[in-house]
């Protein structure tokens, strides 16, 4: 293979937040780190080079994103997703959710109501909290591990005249839907008929596997266009998470003209140097990489699905639509959260996230991030089987 996904990388000494938070959060550093979702892959080879050249000026003052960065979003949206975009419609955010907590500030007032679908990326909760505004939840259901959306209950919290915006995972962390066209467009309707303003998190947009696609809400429905935001980045695709640099995309005048107002309110409208050169080499010679990685991702993913069948028939698992976070089922072994966590930590030595982080529909499960090489996922299912072992009693 071209690119070598099989090379164990140490992170150590990077300051590496998989790493180094791990005794924070499981109450110690020796577990395997299989939670936070970044990869443990190199960037693209031409990310890389174009972030040396950079780094060899050595003069690192302010600098600006010009047609050069624009340009490049504009062409990968296009031609990965075939959403036709103007340049105007792009708005610079230093990471997804800082372009949500621009959308709560400036969209809703405190007291509000904000709709989020459980279980979820855990930031979703605290962002809506901490800015005084209401956390309203519509738990997915699920069958059989395969989650769908409640749409009653979306309908009828959306009526409420306090609900104001809704925070849409699109594809969801952590059950790994790729929403489809028709749940998009019961949203759409709802969302139109209660004027809800939707911001759509479409991070892991372009890492949906095993055939399937992304939609892009805002593309499908241009009538929502007075009220939706985009929110998209590279930085799980192409695993540069660390430079901040994220966009939204917003084709309506007014509203990207009150979010851009906000955004530099908040002071949050630089970003960093590195960032923009690491989108623009992403977007621009990415795409091979990113095909490579899909297979990859693929591959891990199957690795997990016929250890779990072989090994411990009684985890629940789906293959994701989309990302590289996988979401494991263990309520069949009856331990509460806590004892769960507790075994994977100190009988396992492996660090996944816990399942209840992401709200109480995930007691019992817990997520695995599949962006590590072959041998360290294999090693991550060992010692998931290694706990299996002592705790599970049919
Ligand atoms: C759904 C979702 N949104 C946002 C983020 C974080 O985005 P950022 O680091 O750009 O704020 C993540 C990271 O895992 C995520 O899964």
């Amino acid at each position: 293979m071209k690119f070598d996904f099989d090379e164990i990388i140490d992170r150590e000494g990077t300051d590496a937040f998989k790493l180094e938070l791990r005794e924070a959060f499981f109450g110690t550093n020796d577990v395997l780190p299989l939670w936070v979702a970044d990869m443990d892959f190199k960037a693209p080879p031409k990310v890389i080079e174009a972030i040396q050249e950079r780094a060899a000026h050595d003069i690192y003052g302010y600098t600006i994103r010009e047609e050069k960065f624009t340009g490049a979003i504009v062409n990968w949206l296009k031609t990965q997703h075939e959403w036709e975009i103007q340049e105007s419609s792009i708005e610079f955010t230093p990471g997804v959710l800082p372009a949500i907590v621009v959308a709560i500030h400036e969209f809703t007032n405190p007291g509000d109501k904000v709709i989020i679908q459980t279980p979820v990326y855990p930031p979703f909760y605290s962002i809506v909290r901490d800015n005084n505004r209401e956390l309203v939840k519509n738990s997915l259901v699920e069958t059989e591990g395969y989650y769908t959306i409640d749409f009653e209950s979306l309908e009828e919290q959306a009526s409420d005249p306090k609900t104001k915006l809704f925070v849409f995972s699109n594809p969801h962390n952590p059950v790994g839907r790729a929403w489809k066209y028709e749940e998009l467009k019961r949203i759409a309707e709802i969302c139109l008929k209660h004027e809800v303003m939707i911001i759509s998190d479409e991070i892991h947009s372009d890492l949906c596997l095993f055939g399937n696609k992304h939609l892009i809400m805002a593309d499908l429905f241009p009538e929502l266009k007075s009220q939706i935001i985009t929110s998209m980045a590279p930085s799980k695709t192409f695993n540069v998470a660390g430079l901040s640099t994220a966009y939204a995309i917003i084709e309506d005048e007014k509203l990207k003209s009150r979010f851009h107002k906000q955004l530099n309110a908040l002071q949050l409208h630089m970003g960093n140097l590195f960032g923009g050169v690491a989108l623009t080499a992403s977007y621009n010679y990415g795409v091979e990489w990113l095909e490579s990685l899909k297979s990859y991702l693929e591959s891990n993913a199957l690795l997990v699905d016929s250890f779990v069948k072989e090994h411990m028939p009684e985890v629940g698992f789906v293959l994701p639509e989309a990302t590289y976070l996988l979401w494991l089922d263990f309520r069949k072994w009856d331990l509460s959260p806590a004892k769960l966590k507790k075994a994977m930590v100190e009988i396992g030595k492996v660090g996944l996230n816990d399942g209840v982080s992401f709200g109480v529909e995930g007691a019992g499960f817990q997520r695995l991030n599949i962006g590590s090489p072959k041998a360290v996922i294999q090693e991550g299912l060992e010692r998931i089987l290694k706990v299996r072992n002592e705790v599970y009693h049919p």
